[in-house]
């Protein structure tokens, strides 16, 4: 049985491999060569992203790749794009591609508030708390000024706070919602200290207050909320059906309505949904941790709509009206191009000057464009050719790292594949073939 361990954030970086080589590894030193190989030679640079979060050892790369030809609003971008899933910026950037000659993508921002509460137990009557809450609201809000001083300056702030009576959801719970504007800044440091502040003064405003009866509210807890519905942005791309001709395969038309018999699918249906959408976080996600957004918030926020009106269902929309094709969606976004990591992991500042140094309102309608982009792709190759043929292409470089082809072998091989279908065991048997 592994030991237990105490005080082991307080060790050095090299005690904890140690610790770890000891307890896991039956002191077999190779793991530590290992994790030493990942560290940056450059000490500064090593030392920023030790300090990212705690009991760093090493580093752990993921794939910077880049997707070029994004016209998205009459402008040209190239996509940072940091994911491990071999086919994915292949698929952004082919049908990157395909958009640029058909108009490219038009995206619009629908609106950019947030939403954070305070949530407390009361067990009082409620129309005395609803007017204690509008009195005492004045002093709630300037209890935050100095926090949302600067936020105001640059246009964002608190923009309301309201009593909400959750009493039929769980007996005395009730919260204070308050809605933010937080402009180029993702705002969750912004949102969660406004709201501690707010929780703070109305408790002590709320102790032996005549008003309430002896029934003081009990705060339980504050924080942002990650379901942002009314931070969305919309991302489409229209052309004629004639354009969607896939030259040796389908008319126009043909592929049109398979396409959109797809998409239909993944509305009506939550086993093809999960999966749909799981392909356009593929897109989303890749420039979300590119640009150092927060994912995790993000994919908990896109999931949560996509179940809004009860049933789990596509986020994408396809539609033939008047020969004209049109493919869209609505995401929730709430992302920042400055604070957190946007000023501080060097990776995470160039993808941001590749996309020309965006507003939080750019960079939603670009990552909404990637998530359109490879769901476009991934049903694109659904409906026609199958998405092994595309994946097994792509993934062919992961098996022959993987069974230890050299670069010579690995430049026959591509060749090979070019005409032959990939899968594990053919390219095992054509690498042995081409050994003997
Ligand atoms: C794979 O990562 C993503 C797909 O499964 C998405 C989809 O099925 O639409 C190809």
């Amino acid at each position: 049985m592994q030991q237990q361990v105490s005080g082991f954030s307080k060790f050095s970086k090299a005690e904890k491999i140690n610790w770890l080589i000891t307890n896991y590894f039956n002191g077999n030193t190779q793991a530590k060569t290992l994790l030493e190989s990942y560290w940056n030679a450059d000490r500064k640079l090593q030392q920023l992203h030790d300090e990212f979060i705690e009991n760093t050892i090493s580093n752990f790369y993921m794939p910077f790749g880049v997707a070029p030809n994004f016209l998205i609003n009459g402008k040209n971008y190239t996509l940072p794009m940091t994911i491990e899933e071999s086919s994915v910026v292949a698929a952004a950037s082919n049908a990157a591609k395909f958009w640029s000659t058909r108009g490219g993508f038009k995206t619009s921002v629908l609106s950019t508030t947030k939403i954070g509460h305070v949530h407390f137990m009361f067990e009082g009557d409620q129309n005395t708390l609803q007017s204690y809450f509008e009195n005492i609201k004045p002093q709630l809000l300037e209890a935050t000024k100095p926090l949302t001083k600067n936020m105001e300056k640059r246009g964002g702030g608190i923009l309301d706070l309201n009593l909400i009576d959750c009493t039929s959801k769980m007996k005395h719970y009730y919260h204070l919602e308050a809605t933010f504007e937080t402009k180029d800044a993702m705002g969750a440091n912004f949102i969660n200290s406004c709201l501690e502040q707010i929780a703070t003064t109305f408790e002590a405003l709320s102790q032996n207050s005549p008003e309430l009866h002896e029934h003081e509210p009990k705060v339980v807890m504050s924080i942002l909320s990650n379901y942002v519905p009314n931070c969305v942005v919309r991302a489409e791309v229209t052309c004629k059906i004639e354009e969607l001709t896939l030259e040796g395969h389908f008319t126009g038309a043909e592929f049109a309505e398979k396409f959109i018999q797809a998409v239909r699918i993944a509305e009506v249906e939550p086993y093809r949904a999960v999966t749909h959408n799981k392909g356009i976080m593929n897109g989303v996600d890749a420039v979300v941790i590119a640009t150092g957004n927060d994912f995790r918030a993000v994919e908990a926020g896109v999931h949560a709509y996509a179940a809004k009106n009860g049933q789990y269902t596509s986020l994408s929309h396809a539609k033939i009206e008047n020969d004209t094709f049109t493919f869209w969606m609505d995401l929730p976004l709430a992302l920042g191009t400055v604070g957190g990591l946007t000023g501080l992991h060097p990776m995470v500042k160039i993808a941001l000057e590749l996309l020309g140094k965006p507003s939080a309102k750019e960079l939603m309608e670009i990552v909404a464009v990637a998530g359109l982009a490879q769901n476009f792709a991934a049903l694109r190759s659904l409906t026609t050719t199958g998405i092994q043929k595309g994946h097994m292409k792509m993934h062919l470089l992961n098996i022959l790292n993987q069974i230890g082809a050299t670069d010579t072998e690995k430049e026959d091989l591509i060749l090979h594949f070019k005409t032959n279908s990939v899968s594990h065991r053919a390219v095992v048997e054509a690498l042995k073939n081409l050994r003997d």
